[in-house]
C-alpha cells in the first residue's frame, strides 16, 4: 500500500489486514516497546475543514508511533491563496515523510498524492472518509463479533461521503448495507449499478432498512460545505431520524453508531445517542488505533 485514499480503491485483504493492526496497537497502546515505525519522521497534516476526531487522532497517533505532526489549516499555506496542489506537493514532498489531507475534492488528494512522491492519506474529502469507516469496522468486530453475516443499515444522508465509503467497505468484506435516504439523498441507481455489490440496497423505506439490522448508522444531515442547503436538507431528512421507534424496528440488541458530530433533535435523539454513548464513543476513541495502523502500513522504511 502506497496511500490510503479511499475504500474503493483498497482491497479486502488490506482493509482486514488494518483492523488486525489496529486491534493490535491498541492492545498493546502505552506499553513499553511499543512499535515506532515514524521514529525520526515529520508528516504534514493539510485540512482545508474543521475537524475534532480527525486531527485530535491523527496528531496523537503520529506522535506515539515515534513521529512529529504539522498541522496546516486552510489558510495557512499559499495553497489557500492560489498556488496549484502540484506545486504545493511537489515543495512538500520534498521536506515531509507523509501527508494527512481534508479537503474538498477526491480529485485534489489523488492530484496531491500523485505530484508529492509520498505516502498521502485521505482524511476527508466530498467522495470518501475511509479511515472513518476503518474505525467503524474495528467498532463493529467489537461490540458485534465481526461484520460477517451482519447488516448495517444507514440513515440518513445516504450519499454522503461517510455512506460511500460504507458501500466499498460493504462491497469488499461482503456484509449487508441497506442505504435508507430521501429521493435526492441516495447514490445514483448507475453508479451503485457499477459499483456491483449485490449486498447493497438503497431505498427511501427507513422502516425497510432498519429491518433485521445489526447496526443502525447515521451521519449529519449537512455536510461540512453544504449549509447553505441546510433548511432544505433539514425538511428533506425530518423523518430519517433514528429515534426510540426506529431503533426498536432493528434487530433487539442492534447497536447504534455514528461518525460524529451529533446534531441531536435531527439526525439522532438525545435519547437514542446517549443510551448508545458507550458505542459512539469507543468508534471515536478507534480513529486512533484505525490511523496508527494505516500510518504504520505506510511509514516509509
Ligand atoms: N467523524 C469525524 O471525522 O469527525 P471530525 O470532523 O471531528 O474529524
Ligand atoms: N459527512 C460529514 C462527515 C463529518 C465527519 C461531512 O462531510 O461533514
Amino acid at each position: 500500500m502506497k496511500h490510503f485514499l479511499s475504500l474503493q480503491n483498497s482491497s479486502a485483504d488490506e482493509i482486514v489486514a488494518l483492523i488486525d493492526s489496529a486491534a493490535a496497537l491498541k492492545a498493546g497502546r502505552r506499553t513499553a516497546g511499543a512499535p515506532q515505525p515514524l521514529a525520526g519522521q515529520c508528516w504534514g497534516m493539510m485540512f482545508s475543514k474543521s475537524s475534532t476526531r480527525t486531527r485530535v487522532s491523527f496528531e496523537v497517533g503520529i506522535r506515539e508511533l515515534g513521529g512529529n505532526a504539522m498541522f496546516f489549516s486552510g489558510n495557512d499555506l499559499q495553497l489557500g491563496r492560489g498556488e496549484p496542489i502540484k506545486d504545493t506537493a511537489r515543495v512538500m514532498g520534498r521536506m515531509i515523510d507523509g501527508a494527512v489531507i481534508r479537503n474538498d475534492s477526491q480529485a485534489d488528494l489523488e492530484e496531491f498524492a500523485r505530484f508529492a512522491g509520498v505516502p498521502t492519506i485521505n482524511a476527508l474529502t466530498d467522495l470518501e472518509h475511509p479511515c472513518q469507516i476503518l474505525a467503524d469496522l474495528l467498532t463493529m468486530r467489537e461490540v458485534c463479533g465481526g461484520w460477517d453475516g451482519r447488516k448495517v443499515a444507514f440513515i440518513g444522508d445516504a450519499d454522503c461521503n461517510v455512506a460511500r465509503s460504507w458501500v466499498w467497505a460493504a462491497k469488499h468484506l461482503g456484509f449487508e448495507l441497506a442505504l435508507a435516504g430521501p429521493d435526492g439523498y441516495r447514490p445514483p441507481e448507475e453508479w451503485l449499478a457499477g459499483v456491483g455489490a449485490p449486498n447493497v440496497a438503497a431505498t427511501a423505506d427507513f422502516g425497510a432498512a432498519v429491518e433485521g439490522a445489526d447496526v443502525l448508522y447515521t451521519d449529519v444531515w449537512v455536510s461540512m460545505g453544504r449549509e447553505a442547503e441546510a433548511a432544505a436538507r433539514r425538511e428533506a431528512f425530518r423523518d430519517y431520524q433514528i429515534n426510540a421507534d426506529l431503533a426498536a424496528k432493528a434487530k433487539p440488541g442492534a447497536a447504534v453508531m455514528h461518525c460524529l458530530p451529533a446534531y441531536r433533535g435531527m439526525e439522532i435523539t438525545e435519547e437514542v445517542l446517549e443510551a448508545h454513548a458507550d458505542t459512539i464513543f469507543r468508534e471515536a476513541e478507534n480513529r486512533l488505533h484505525a490511523q496508527k495502523a494505516v500510518l504504520a502500513a505506510l511509514a516509509p522504511a
